[in-house]
């Protein structure tokens, strides 16, 4: 079985032909690009909704770094960050001159364990960074109260969900400061962007400064953002008959892409310049956050459809985190199996691409330097074991029940028959 419509992780997750449109709308618009009336429109829906002040910056990385910035507290200088994140994470601690030190997460949730948190505590703990790991909430009130007990900041990262209003809701209720991405393969997408919320007054007034003094984008960088849903709605169709590598290949080789992650952030550096998120990819991510509901329901369609799969197959050798549930809106699914990396590898042949950076590494993607942000390997077995099994399946906007369906077949029949 070989599909012509590639089952991905990472291809242009939120492009559909209406983001095509608007894109292609903004492109030629250029005077829109830099400055306009959608950032601000966007700050205003996102204070609303979460009750706190927004500060908008062209990264979630920048927004951390921006916010790590505005908290003047040279004595204390660690942040607890979890085992198996993303390495934009620690950079941004790091390139606030601060320390990150991994705490250990719990299989069953990808998330934080509380009790290591609390043995990680030194006097100069200055915060816990926590992740809601692939939409899966962490324990936020534990978090919180060991926070208080012990006068330090919570930060809730939600690039990968943003709740919306439907069931009983922990996720960004707790947090001092909440963290939200625009990525191009997050909760919602603007194809760039990021924003810190804050419940803290006084590091609002600093945040303000540091927003006000971030420089723009220059408007050749805007343009390269733009044409990544055109580049990927071209190459996307295009993988089934092997011409979508190569032209991807090509649009980064002449430059007309924008990589999510440089070399130099995968060796554990990040530039501490900050920038303002482009009006433009506010103008796509304010869509996006209209349409939450439309798209944390699609997730939870998918959600539910795998693991009722997965339970009814019970494919041997394999193994679903506890904390999912039906009703979580994952940014995807994941799922314990021996020989992971084998499967993926076997599945590629078929047009379907699982590797979306998480897999084999504990600051991802794999090929991050460890020393550099400040990991020793065997701090944490649980992640490092985990990182090895996890193999996601894909809960986007663009992926079809119809795919989960194929997929489930697809993984089904390269468990049995072994790979
Ligand atoms: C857990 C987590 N937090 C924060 C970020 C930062 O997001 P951005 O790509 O917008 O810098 C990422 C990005 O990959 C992430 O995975």
């Amino acid at each position: 079985m070989s599909l012509l419509r590639p089952i991905h992780h990472t291809f242009a997750p939120h492009v559909n032909a209406g983001y095509v449109l608007r894109t292609l709308a903004l492109l030629f618009q250029p005077w829109k690009w830099k400055e306009g009336p959608q950032r601000e429109a966007l700050r205003c829906a996102l204070a609303q909704k979460f009750d706190a002040d927004v500060f908008l910056f062209a990264s979630g990385r920048e927004a951390l770094a921006a916010l790590f910035k505005a908290v003047k507290d040279p004595s204390h200088a660690e942040v607890i960050v979890q085992a198996y994140t993303c390495v934009v994470v620690p950079n941004a601690i790091q390139a606030a001159g601060k320390t990150p030190v991994y705490a250990d997460i719990e299989r069953e949730s990808l998330n934080l364990s509380v009790e290591d948190v609390e043995r990680r505590l030194t006097p100069r703990t200055l915060a816990v960074i926590c992740q809601h790991t692939f939409g899966i909430p962490a324990d936020t009130h534990k978090l919180r109260a060991l926070c208080d007990r012990y006068g330090l900041l919570l930060i809730e990262d939600c690039a990968h969900v943003i709740p919306d209003d439907t069931g009983p809701q922990t996720i960004g209720k707790d947090g001092d400061f909440i963290l939200l991405s625009f990525g191009r393969d997050k909760a919602i997408s603007g194809i760039t962007g990021g924003a810190i919320l804050s419940r803290r007054p006084d590091v609002s007034v600093r945040l303000k400064a540091e927003e006000g003094a971030a420089r723009s984008l220059s408007l050749l960088r805007i343009k390269r953002f733009l044409l990544y849903p055109l580049v990927y709605a071209v190459a996307r169709p295009l993988y089934g008959i092997g011409l979508g590598k190569p032209l991807l290949v090509l649009a980064r080789t002449i430059g007309a892409l924008v990589p999510i992650l440089t070399k130099e952030e995968k060796r554990g550096h990040m530039s501490p310049a900050l920038h303002r998120l482009p009006n433009a990819c506010a103008a796509l991510a304010l869509v996006e956050l209209s349409r939450l509901k439309e798209i944390n329901d699609h997730r939870r369609r998918l959600t539910a459809l795998y693991l009722s799969e997965l339970l009814k197959s019970q494919i041997s050798n394999s193994a679903i985190p506890k904390s999912i549930h039906p009703a979580l809106p994952l940014q995807k699914f994941p799922l314990f199996v021996h020989g992971a990396s084998a499967i993926r590898h076997t599945l590629k042949k078929h047009n379907i691409h699982l590797n979306d950076g998480w897999t084999g590494c504990v600051v991802c993607p794999a090929g991050t330097s460890l020393d550099e942000v400040s990991y020793t390997r065997g701090l944490d077995p649980e992640a490092e074991q985990a990182c090895e099994q996890i193999l996601s399946l894909p809960t986007h906007p663009t992926m079809t029940e119809a795919q989960a369906q194929t997929l489930m077949q697809a993984l089904s029949e390269t468990l049995t028959e072994g790979c």
